[in-house]
């Protein structure tokens, strides 16, 4: 379906070139006086110049073209040279039945040619417990490709574990301390080894941060470790098949975590699937005359005239021949290219990791790995900051565990569920319901406080209005829908139906405000796709959920007299109702049954 706003401008251009004025002048927007008028076109204010004219004179002019057109309730010329519209109820109303017709997508255009593309989010690390850093990547990451998948793109998550770094040669000489007798530390052991692992995850999470902290402290601990991440890298069988059960314990948790955020992936790849294809990587760059040595270091230039600031070298080998992030993220793209030739890959990181972003793009332009025209984007978030504006911390300074994160929530919301089931809305609701209810609008709450920011920028964390029921929040968006539903249930719930009935021409202006709204949705959806910007969908179903809720306030429902009209209502609730969830699904959350 066409875009109204491309309708619109359609339209108007035709009559700006049957008045002889050039097609570029008909472009029309949404108004920024909406006390005046729901769109307009400012045209001939340029075309004034071009043909020398006083700009109200081709406004009107044009007007009177327009006079008469169905599309419109209301042109109106106005001084200095501004054209004001109304849309037409009719034909408002007939758009928003085609919407509904168009069920499922609801006048969104699905592409002619999907497009394959990587999204490489979640970023989690192996052995490490995740914390609220790794939540942004994920939450956004999932929404990036929901919205992409929606449009009818070929979306693949992949969640890039941090599988291969020191933390796994820690963790071995941790583990190599407290039970030197295991199998898997005798070099002369050529039999199987057990496939029961020899840790569980509490102890795996315990390890890590003691192995860490003596790290610090104690150099041949350290060199120890190191020693032993490059034996692991360098093939040893028994150091191997720790890791494989290191892998298989975090991922099983890493799972759960990530299923309680309602966020999953195509793939499960990590740092150390791409390790196989760096010799090649970097035989081919020397070949070719792209990398060279500088200071003992392998490196590829990636500046260009245009910086404004320096960009340095990208690093492929360290002068001890070690591979680091950068040259890991290059060989990653090699085999993203050879198994899927994407036509884009998305990164979704701390912003801090930008300048690493763009020496890895650059290099991987530049050496070849990608085509001409392979999309790299990175989209660097800021960082979700306490209320006291510093980087969010537990209680006790600690960094916060995604889970307690999660459970004080959870908890949160459990508590204003109840205490609303007291007060005001005695629904009947039952523990179980309310606790199931409590983690469905706690993750709403969560996300939406999270994707409703710009995501470059940082924000705060502020539990209270997140959790809140009133203003631009997560659980007020649910405590709509749920309204729609329970208004429908109602009205299903009497042995009503609404056969043959479609949304009419509103009867109000709510009515109407809550019709424009929903007859923005496809523009709304290809523009949050096109600029990755999940926050476009949360500021669209706040704008949405705004104009439903005036309609329901201004209008009764349920006690319309006129069948007709009623019907109507209920259709165009229904709809409303759909875009809303549409909506959510993009973003990672649902809606309860009730609240
Ligand atoms: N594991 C990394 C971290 O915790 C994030 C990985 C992001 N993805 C990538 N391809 N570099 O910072």
């Amino acid at each position: 379906m066409k875009k109204i706003l491309d309708l619109i401008s359609e339209e108007v251009t035709k009559a700006f070139t049957a008045c002889g004025y050039d097609a570029k002048y008909g472009k029309v927007t949404l108004s920024n006086r909406p006390d005046l008028c729901e769109y307009q076109c400012n045209g001939a204010m340029a075309a004034a110049k071009e043909y020398k004219k006083a700009p109200f004179m081709i406004a009107d002019e044009v007007a009177e073209k327009l006079s008469g057109n169905k599309m419109f309730s209301m042109v109106e010329s106005v001084k200095p040279g501004f054209l004001n519209l109304k849309l037409d109820n009719v034909y408002l109303a007939c758009y928003l039945v085609q919407m509904q017709e168009d069920e499922g997508k609801f006048g969104c255009e699905m592409p002619q040619k999907p497009k394959t593309i990587i999204v490489d989010y979640g970023g989690a690390n192996v052995a490490k417990p995740l914390h609220v850093g790794h939540l942004r990547s994920a939450i956004i990451g999932e929404s990036i490709k929901r919205i992409g998948k929606f449009m009818g793109h070929n979306m693949i998550g992949d969640v890039h574990l941090g599988d291969w770094g020191l933390q796994m040669g820690l963790i071995i000489v941790e583990l190599k301390e407290r039970k030197p007798e295991l199998v898997y530390f005798d070099e002369n052991y050529t039999g199987e080894y057990p496939a029961e692992a020899p840790f569980t995850i509490s102890e795996l999470e315990e390890i890590y941060p003691t192995a860490s902290k003596k790290s610090k402290e104690d150099e041949a601990y350290r060199d120890a470790a190191m020693q032993a991440t490059n034996e692991l890298q360098h093939g040893r069988r028994g150091y191997q098949a720790l890791l494989g059960h290191i892998l298989n314990v975090s991922v099983t948790d890493l799972k759960k975590n990530y299923d309680n955020l309602n966020v999953s992936f195509e793939l499960w790849k990590g740092e150390s699937d791409a390790q196989p294809y760096i010799p090649a990587m970097v035989q081919k760059m020397k070949d070719d005359g792209f990398a060279y040595m500088s200071d003992g270091a392998l490196v590829v230039d990636v500046k260009e005239e245009t910086d404004a600031k320096e960009i340095p070298p990208c690093i492929i080998l360290k002068s001890d021949g070690a591979s680091l992030y950068s040259t890991t993220d290059l060989a990653t793209i090699v085999w993203r290219m050879q198994d899927y030739n994407p036509d884009g890959m998305i990164y979704l990181t701390d912003k801090r990791q930008e300048l690493h972003f763009i020496q890895v793009f650059r290099c991987a332009r530049k050496t070849g790995l990608v085509n001409a025209d392979t999309e790299l984007k990175h989209i660097g978030f800021g960082t979700m900051n306490g209320k006291d504006g510093k980087p969010f911390k537990t209680r006790d300074g600690g960094v916060m565990r995604l889970e307690y994160l999660l459970d004080e929530i959870n908890e949160e919301m459990l508590k204003k569920i109840t205490e609303n089931q007291k007060t005001k809305e005695n629904l009947g609701i039952s523990e179980e319901e309310a606790k199931a209810t409590a983690k469905t609008v706690a993750l709403a709450a969560i996300k939406y406080g999270d994707l409703s920011n710009q995501a470059s920028k940082d924000y705060i964390f502020d539990i209270d209005r997140f959790t809140s029921f009133e203003g631009n929040t997560g659980p007020y968006i649910l405590y709509t829908i749920v309204r729609i539903k329970s208004i429908l249930n109602k009205y299903y719930g009497l042995g009503k139906n609404v056969q043959g009935a479609v949304i009419e021409a509103a009867h109000s202006e709510s009515e109407k405000n809550l019709m424009l709204e929903l007859s923005k949705f496809n523009a709304m959806m290809e523009n949050a796709f096109e600029e990755t910007a999940p926050h476009k969908v949360c500021s669209y179903i706040y704008d949405l959920a705004n104009a439903f809720n005036s309609f329901y306030h201004g209008n009764k429902i349920m006690a319309e007299e006129d069948e007709k009209i009623q019907k109507s209502y209920i259709r165009l609730l229904e709809l409303t109702k759909a875009v809303l969830e549409v909506c959510i699904d993009v973003l990672g959350f649902s809606a309860p049954e009730r609240m």
